[in-house]
């Protein structure tokens, strides 16, 4: 991964436009972000495999899939069949998380842990080193167009030394609420992957806005 990226959220994508909208995107990032809701982790449904499955045909994009569903060791190999790239899952969820790691990378997919606003930041210390991303939830999971939870700039500062500190290359994404206003102090407190839904689909060019996006993380 690049220094500094913007995943996309197509939570926030027009589903009836679906393709249309990751065209829109697909050359400006690495990642799209996908996220799978059960209904019964967060309290709302979203999509599953045959959506992935589908987009999956259309774009060379990699998927970075963010599941928020209970018995996440149930379906990753499902989701690796399906033509993701990158499986995140939350720490909450997993009943044996080094387990689900291994799973994934056995699979030959990148492993990402995931963790809720009110999980201390403590708990994904010990995956440091052994997943590819670690995905800090910046606003309470399960819809998009939440306000950034600013208590979240101590919570990715701590992560950041951590993992300087142990010399990993983890990388820190952050997920909600990222914009235009904020993507600055996000960076600043050490993140470098961000997901970012109504920023980035609710502008006219989907793709510029990654651009701007990405320009205000480094502004001097
Ligand atoms: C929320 C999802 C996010 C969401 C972010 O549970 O995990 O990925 O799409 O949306 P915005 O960027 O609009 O806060
Ligand atoms: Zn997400």
């Amino acid at each position: 991964m690049k220094d500094l990226d913007i995943a996309p959220s197509i939570l926030a994508a027009d589903f009836g436009y679906l393709m249309r909208d990751i065209k829109a995107v697909e050359n400006n990032c690495e990642y799209l972000h996908i996220d799978v809701m059960d209904g019964h982790y967060v309290d709302n449904i979203s999509f599953g495999i045959p959506v992935i499955q589908s987009i999956r045909k259309h774009t060379d994009i990699k998927f970075y899939t963010h599941l928020m569903i209970t018995e996440p060791e149930k379906y990753i190999k499902a989701f690796a069949d399906c033509g993701c790239d990158n499986i995140t899952f939350h720490l909450e969820c997993a009943k044996d998380p080094d387990k689900l790691i291994d799973e994934i990378k056995a699979l030959g997919k990148s492993a990402g842990i995931s963790i809720d606003p009110d999980t201390p930041v403590e708990a994904v210390f010990p995956y440091i080193g052994k997943v590819d991303i670690i995905l800090i939830m910046t606003v309470y999971p399960g819809f998009g167009g939440q306000g950034y939870l600013t208590s979240s700039d101590e919570r990715i500062r701590k992560l950041r030394k951590a993992i300087d500190e142990q010399g990993a290359d983890t990388v820190i994404s952050v997920d909600g609420g990222v914009k235009k206003s904020n993507i600055k102090e996000i960076y600043d407190a050490g993140a470098r992957l961000f997901v970012a839904g109504s920023a980035v689909f609710s502008a006219e060019d989907p793709g510029k806005a990654i651009e701007e996006l990405k320009a205000c993380a480094t502004l001097s």
